[in-house]
């Protein structure tokens, strides 16, 4: 087999077998073929796609490039969620020890802030002392005692993703359906879950802008994931506007705990419940999604969530007590309040502004070797549909230092649009796909 007749083959819409699909990668993975000629197949496959059996064969064959987590051991469920990114979206944050109050099991191997998506492994590490590098028999002993644990990718966990995404990261070939399918789904694989709940976003904040981009990669996710033997339903969830009202690494660790204590916003708390229902189905724990909703709202009532979550904080090297003294102090002392320009109505405060202005803070990062500052960040007094009279307060604006300030008010100015007349509802979720 020679790597160049595979990308040939490819360029003029042919389908890969199976072995060769998995020549490419192992080859490309025990660098015995250049990223030249992977590049060239990577473009190939994003002119000319793949069958569902080709997309199926990459996961598998990405998935078999490294080591998996083995959790046979500990009584599952395994059911894992997994967000395509978006703005203000922590809603891992508070599903995973909602789903383990319900009896199952959450392995969650999770990403860093890249662009104006925020990551949540650095909201975690927002938490003093928090450890999200867990060796595999941490992150095992962790699951069996609190019923989550959230961790980072490894090295040796999946490494074909690794060197195929930034790959494609420099080959502008990363928003090819098949390929992001692969990279997804190889990964929550590998880390033992055994059913996933997609929250696949659209909107300006998100990765995929249309709906219609967004039902597709959902529809790839959900064939292929099942085409492995994993149980998978995708909600599509709107990333138009930041979700909830703090964007921020520490801040949006507080907003989790305040919906954890039954205070959440709407829209966040709607979206987490929906996403947690869709989890307590597929572990097998209730009948269909409004049963699975009833059950997520009761689990919140009862406190349990919000002490499995903080017992996970100490397990993972945080200390809850600081953490809780932390509420409401924890701030960058570089600071200033946004206030309305103009009365009437919020019709919208856009996530793709607020994402690139949170970087320009420091809540994120544009290279994925860059730092990133816990205590930055935007807390939002007022959201969509709300009435402001000129000079209102609409955010508190905190960032690293002066320099992100001066440069993120602007964009943030701009995120806020007006109207004279309340803006209509908007539906947070769009469809279910399964
Ligand atoms: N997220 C991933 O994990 N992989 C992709 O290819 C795109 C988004």
């Amino acid at each position: 087999m020679r790597a160049v007749d595979i990308v040939a083959k490819k360029r003029d819409g042919g389908e890969l077998s199976r072995e060769e699909i998995a020549f490419l990668i192992s080859g490309y993975v025990a660098g015995e073929i250049p990223d030249y000629q992977v590049s060239a197949w990577a473009m190939a496959v994003f002119f000319r796609g793949m069958t569902a059996g080709e997309t199926a064969a990459l996961t598998q064959a990405m998935l078999q490039s490294g080591k998996t987590i083995a959790l046979s051991d500990i009584p599952g469920p395994f059911v894992d969620k997994h967000s395509t990114g978006g703005v203000g979206d922590k809603t891992s944050l508070i599903l995973a020890p909602l789903a383990a109050s319900l009896g199952i099991k959450v392995p969650m191997m999770s990403g860093r802030a890249l662009g104006h998506t925020g990551g949540t492994l650095d909201k975690l590490e927002a938490i003093s002392g928090y450890r999200t590098a867990l060796s595999a028999d941490e992150f095992r002993k962790i699951i069996r005692r609190d019923g989550f644990a959230m961790t980072g990718q490894t090295a040796e966990i999946v490494p074909a993703d690794r060197l195929l995404y930034a790959l494609r990261d420099v080959t502008a070939t990363v928003e090819s359906i098949p390929l992001i399918t692969a990279s997804i789904l190889s990964k929550k694989a590998a880390e033992g879950a055994q059913a996933l709940v997609l929250d696949v976003k659209y909107g300006s904040g998100a990765f995929m802008k249309e709906t219609a981009k967004a039902e597709a990669l959902a529809r790839s996710l959900v064939d292929t994931g099942s085409a492995l033997g994993l149980k998978v339903t995708a909600l599509l969830t709107d990333m138009d506007e930041p979700l909830g009202a703090m964007v921020g690494n520490f801040l949006e660790v507080e907003e989790c705990l305040d919906c954890l204590e039954g205070r959440g916003p709407k829209d966040l708390m709607d979206v987490t419940l929906e996403l947690a229902a869709r989890m307590v189905v597929l572990g097998g724990k209730a009948a269909n999604a409004a049963e699975g909703r009833r059950m997520c709202e009761s689990a919140l009532a009862s406190g349990k969530p919000r002490e499995l979550f903080l017992r996970n904080v100490q397990s993972q090297g945080g200390d809850p007590a600081a953490l809780e003294a932390a509420r409401g102090v924890y701030r960058s002392p570089v600071c200033a309040e946004l206030r309305a320009a103009q009365g009437g109505y919020i019709a919208r405060i856009s996530a793709q502004d607020v994402g690139q202005a949170a970087v320009r803070l420091g809540v994120g990062r544009n290279r994925t070797e860059d730092p990133v500052c816990p205590t930055a960040g935007v807390q939002f007094h007022r959201r969509r549909g709300d009435a402001v009279q000129p000079g209102d307060a609409l955010m508190t604006v905190w960032a690293a230092d002066q320099a992100g300030l001066d440069s993120a008010l602007p964009q943030l100015e701009r995120a806020v649009e007006y109207s004279a007349a309340p803006p209509p509802p908007r539906s947070l979720i769009y469809k279910e796909v399964i």
